[in-house]
């Protein structure tokens, strides 16, 4: 079951609700048994006032000996004639209202003749109504109360929860230094879950830690044949090669150092560690274009497609190599990758770039999931991870830059990356 409130605020509601139900009946229950009480007595003292006057008053030939608040009435005796409103009463009580003023009658009928005992109860009605002031005041001090008391309870009660959740949420409960968060808190269910917590943390660290070691030896080790091949690219260039063999190791010394540079940024984004990634801006979208576009173009070519690089406008930002070339590589390998007939296109426009293709297109539901990790398109094909989108996502979310798909007329999509998305 699931609720929108808040944890306290539903303790609090559950203090309200609880009194307003018990302290409501118990006020209720006030009310009417002074009521039913106040009625039956009523009615025991006026009956018996009317026996004294039918059977010793009247038949000795005396008054009715009554208070000043209390009136006799008979449909029999003319000294005491019923009055219009009291006519048709039932035997027994009644209560009358006649304008501000209430009574109370008792009525009894002997061998057709109508006895009455009026009495007003002004007094009765202040008395109940204060009593019903005084209930209703308690019922809604009560109210008052509860909310105060379990607005102080609910507090208390989450305080412990709130402070796990903020230790929590800190960054440090994840290096292998950060004290345990059990011992703090009581053996409650507080300190069960800072315990499951404690465990959770336990296992995060070591797999942090497994992938700390993962990246160390993966560098390590990368270094070591990179080396080889930059020393012996070094060697090779004091050699004697024609200008084609030359062209070739210059881009075999560039591959390995761009390989050094991706595998550091790569493994720093897989860590999440994006803040640490040297983002030296220095290299032009046109430098970049080039480059890509010397590399992919001659790929989509030799899949029988047309490619073009056109510059629309002149940029004149500077950015990060490695992200920037990442992010244009992916985006024209996976235009190479899901077109099949006609043509690829780069185009170079102030503060941004676009990557169109006349592929099969992305349908319009697919447009934001095919940027989540290990999400494959319905074009999926090859051996792809479904990870291409997801790294230029989290590389231009890192960078500031904003990337939109949209499917172009008749077939084909087009991905456009703003560099500068606020200017
Ligand atoms: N230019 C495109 N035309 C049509 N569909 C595309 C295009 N680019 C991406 N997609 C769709 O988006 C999905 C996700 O792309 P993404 O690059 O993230 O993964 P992938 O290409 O499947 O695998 P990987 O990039 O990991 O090798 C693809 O599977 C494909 O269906
Ligand atoms: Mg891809």
């Amino acid at each position: 079951m699931t609720s929108k409130h808040p944890l306290a605020r539903r303790i609090v509601i559950a203090f309200v609700l609880m009194t307003v139900i018990v302290c409501g009946g118990f006020s209720l229950g006030i009310v009417a048994v002074v009521h039913i009480v106040e009625q039956r007595l009523v009615s025991e003292a006026l009956r018996h006032q009317l026996d004294a006057v039918l059977q010793q008053d009247l038949p000795q030939g005396r008054l009715p000996r009554l208070d000043s608040s209390t009136r006799f009435y008979s449909s029999k005796l003319p000294g005491y004639p019923i009055p219009e409103s009291y006519a048709d009463l039932n035997e027994g009580f009644s209560e009358v209202f006649d304008g501000d003023r209430a009574f109370h009658i008792y009525t009894r009928v002997t061998d057709g003749d109508r006895y009455l005992l009026a009495q007003e109860q002004s007094e009765f009605e202040n008395r109940e109504q204060a009593l019903f002031n005084t209930t209703l005041a308690g019922f809604v001090l009560a109210v008052l109360g509860s909310w105060l008391i379990g607005r102080t309870m609910a507090r208390k009660v989450m305080a412990p929860v709130s402070h796990l959740a903020r230790q929590v949420r800190r960054q440090e409960q994840l290096s292998p230094s950060a004290p345990p968060l059990a011992p703090k808190y009581p053996d409650d269910e507080v300190g069960q879950l800072a315990t499951a917590f404690d465990s959770t943390f336990g296992k995060l660290r070591q797999s942090l830690e497994r992938e700390r070691l993962f990246t160390s030896d993966v560098s390590h080790e990368l270094r070591t044949p990179l080396t080889v091949i930059a020393t012996s690219c070094e060697i090779l260039q004091q050699s004697t090669l024609d200008d084609r063999q030359q062209e070739l190791l210059q881009r075999v010394n560039r591959a390995s150092e761009e390989m050094q540079e991706l595998a550091q940024t790569f493994l720093l984004l897989a860590r999440g560690q994006a803040d640490q990634i040297d983002v030296s801006v220095t290299t032009r979208l046109a430098q970049v274009a080039e480059r890509q576009c010397a590399h992919w173009g001659a790929l989509i070519r030799e899949k029988g497609l047309d490619f073009r690089c056109v510059t629309e406008s002149h940029d004149d930002g500077r950015y990060n190599d490695t992200l920037l070339s990442s992010v244009m590589a992916n985006l024209l390998r996976n235009a190479l990758h899901y077109t099949d007939h006609g043509h690829v296109s780069l185009t170079l426009e102030a503060g941004g770039f676009r990557v169109e293709d006349s592929g099969a297109g992305i349908p319009s539901g697919q447009h934001d999931l095919i940027f989540q990790p290990f999400v494959r398109g319905p074009q999926a094909r090859g051996e792809g991870l479904g990870l291409g989108l997801s790294l230029v996502k989290r590389i231009c979310a890192h960078q500031g830059w904003q990337i939109t798909v949209h499917n172009l007329y008749p077939q084909g999509s087009c991905f456009r990356v703003w560099l500068k998305p606020n200017a």
